[in-house]
């Protein structure tokens, strides 16, 4: 397992447009691709392994790729039963959105992962899967992957989901789209939302009002997907952290998805008072533009609402705040015991570490602004852990073990984090 140190950084100007491609769009636009009619064209995917487990997942299924290096061609018949494990990785989303994608196909599958996924809860999407007829199972009653999947017929559904989920809804949508009736889905605060615009753009019919989606089953194959995959705002937030955290610092951030309900963590780093300009460039399936950051004095903020929206990018917001004047304070975001390590005591043990006070409760956390001090942290195998620690280095450096983890969402990290500071691996 690699380690990384990290020494303290200069005043910088970053600028780039190499920010990893959106870890959510990317596994949607393979997923999407086997309920269209024709080649489905998708440039700048994700090549990290959990977008690539994906990839591989949709060959066993049957989809044939054509890739040169820039653009896939994808081609499916329908979803073919495989005479293998499909192996999602480390890949919550993988696994709960092919849940959806395969309760109504024809066959037999087994979805498995790695042992941090084999942790993870799956019932969120089996439990609601099997009220409308799929016949999914696992350890713990359905709980635990390995889960394997006999697809079947799906009955019309009116859902009432009691978590802010994408991961669950798009699950939910996708059997929809096979139910044989209308169905809807209902959340109790809007999560993110690359399903809904990617499958109306293919041609579902879905609309959105409120926190109601209604989905009508499709009548014949969808439209074929013609994408790029815009960067993805939660990889390009540690490089906003640390323009916010280095002063004098300035991070230009091109070509990213200002998605409304992917951008909330670059509204808070903002209401802590870092000086942040957004402007739209291109709008296709969803809008997409640059986002600068500039370095100022940060100070304390409370985080309670609309949770699902910066969900991902809470263990680089907490690095904000061990720099900022006060205690900040983070509710409402028990989801975190549930991601790639369980984030509230992953975020809180590190802070400890670093000399930063932090204080643990059941759904959150707090962090008291000081001095970060160099310590040697361990990311639990947690890309984000792993990043935003290495982001907290460039104040005080630091050491972060066990990083391979990193090659699941942001394989060029390092790259463009050495235009920034000095990396050892
Ligand atoms: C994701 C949804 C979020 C997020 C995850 C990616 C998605 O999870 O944390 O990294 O692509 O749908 P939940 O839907 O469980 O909140």
């Amino acid at each position: 397992m690699k380690k990384v140190t990290i020494y303290p950084a200069e005043q910088f100007t970053f600028k780039t447009d190499a920010i990893a491609p959106d870890k959510s769009i990317s596994h949607r636009s393979v997923m999407f691709s086997m309920l269209a009619e024709g080649e489905s064209k998708v440039t700048n995917f994700l090549r990290a392994e959990d977008t690539m487990n994906s990839l591989n997942i949709i060959k066993e299924l049957g989809a044939s790729i054509d890739d040169d290096g820039k653009t896939f061609r994808i081609r499916s018949e329908g979803i073919k039963e495989s005479a293998n494990i499909l192996d999602c990785g480390n890949s919550g989303t993988g696994m709960r959105l092919f849940s959806g994608l395969l309760a109504s196909a024809e066959g037999h599958f087994i979805l498995t992962g790695d042992e941090y996924l084999r942790r993870r809860p799956m019932k969120r999407v089996t439990k609601p899967l099997r009220d409308i007829g799929a016949k999914l199972d696992g350890r713990e009653d359905g709980d635990l992957a390995p889960l394997s999947i006999r697809g079947g017929s799906i009955k019309a559904f009116d859902y009432e989901s009691k978590i802010a989920s994408a991961q669950v809804k798009s699950a939910m949508i996708l059997a929809a789209l096979s139910a044989d009736g209308v169905c809807t889905y209902t959340e109790p605060e809007l999560s993110r939302d690359h399903t809904e615009r990617m499958l109306k753009g293919m041609g579902a019919e879905i609309s959105v009002d409120g926190l109601k989606t209604t989905i009508k089953p499709m009548k014949g194959l969808l439209s074929p997907l013609d994408i790029r995959v815009p960067s993805d705002p939660s990889s390009a937030f540690f490089f906003a952290v640390a323009a916010a955290i280095v002063p004098g610092s300035t991070a230009v951030l091109e070509g990213v998805t200002l998605n409304p309900t992917r951008i909330e963590a670059f509204k808070a780093l903002e209401r802590m008072g870092a000086d942040i300009v957004y402007e739209t460039t291109d709008d296709r399936y969803e809008p997409i533009g640059s986002i600068t950051v500039k370095h100022a004095p940060l100070h304390a903020i409370t985080i309670e609402d609309n949770i699902s929206w910066l969900i991902d990018e809470l263990p680089a917001l907490s690095i904000a705040m061990a720099c900022a004047e006060g205690t900040s304070t983070v509710k409402n975001a028990a989801e975190l015991r549930v991601k790639e390590s369980d984030r509230i005591s992953t975020v809180v043990n590190n802070l400890r570490y670093c000399s930063i006070e932090s204080e643990e409760f059941e759904d959150g956390y707090t962090v008291t602004g000081g001095e970060l001090m160099t310590a040697r942290v361990e990311s639990h195998g947690d890309h984000r852990i792993a990043m935003s620690f290495i982001i907290a280095g460039l104040r005080c450096g630091m050491q972060v073990e066990d990083i391979d983890c990193i090659n699941t969402s942001f394989p060029n990290f390092f790259e463009l984090l050495s235009e920034v500071t000095k990396v050892e691996l």
